[in-house]
């Protein structure tokens, strides 16, 4: 199996202790890698590879090779063109290889979170943003797993519509099997669960 975007690799490492074959972990930063290896490492995980690259950059040595991919909470946000991206996915996947996404789902990007001037505890059902934004999200503030906020450098991250994430898998020749949503949130706050939003979602889709 493949994770792509996989960070420091605790969940792909977490997969392999669940007993998957082989895993490899493609993630664009070095040293966030250096830190999957070790922790690896430590572990005893010797089934398990990271690469270091842009995902659009993976080479064709990796083509074919996966009958699971992942990508879980804020990966695919940093990709402002979901086509490319789902392309590669499907020409790493075997024939009837499995996407998983596991993610916040679009709707959340319309709500405020707790901490903008737009939130207002009292009125927690209000919609604030639009859900069809084209613009970047573009932050300074580092990257939440700091226990404080801190001037980092820029990210700049995108939004996608649910109707762009299905039809960017389906046209890169991937058949949606389920897509589930659910009404609480996967890492943000806590503010609009069960409250009626979907809040995240979990897709699985097979290569034809
Ligand atoms: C916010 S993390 C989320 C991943 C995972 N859910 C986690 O919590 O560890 C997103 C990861 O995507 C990686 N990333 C962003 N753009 C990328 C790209 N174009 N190619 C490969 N990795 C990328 C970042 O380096 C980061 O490690």
């Amino acid at each position: 199996m493949a994770q792509f975007c996989c960070n420091n690799g605790r969940e792909l490492l977490s997969l392999m202790q669940l007993g998957a074959a082989g895993g490899v972990g493609f993630d664009i930063a070095e040293n966030i890698l250096q830190q999957a290896r070790a922790t690896a490492q430590k572990a005893n995980i010797q089934n398990c590879s990271f690469v270091a690259c842009n995902i659009l950059d993976i080479g064709a040595q990796y083509h074919g090779q996966f009958d699971l991919i992942l990508f879980t909470i804020g990966a695919i946000t940093w990709f402002k063109d979901l086509d490319p991206l789902f392309q590669k996915v499907a020409a790493c996947l075997k024939p009837g290889g499995v996407l998983f996404i596991h993610d916040f789902h679009p709707v959340m990007n319309m709500l405020p979170m707790p901490g903008e001037p737009e939130f207002d505890p009292a009125h927690p059902n209000q919609v604030v943003y639009s859900y069809f934004r084209n613009e970047p999200w573009v932050e300074n503030e580092g990257m939440g797993y700091m226990s404080e906020q801190y001037h980092s450098k820029t990210f700049t991250s995108f939004s996608h519509t649910m109707g762009r994430i299905v039809t960017a898998v389906s046209s890169a020749g991937m058949r949606i099997r389920k897509l589930e949503e659910f009404d609480y949130d996967v890492g943000l706050s806590d503010a609009y669960d069960g409250k009626g939003f979907p809040l995240s979602y979990l897709l699985t889709a097979e290569k034809l």
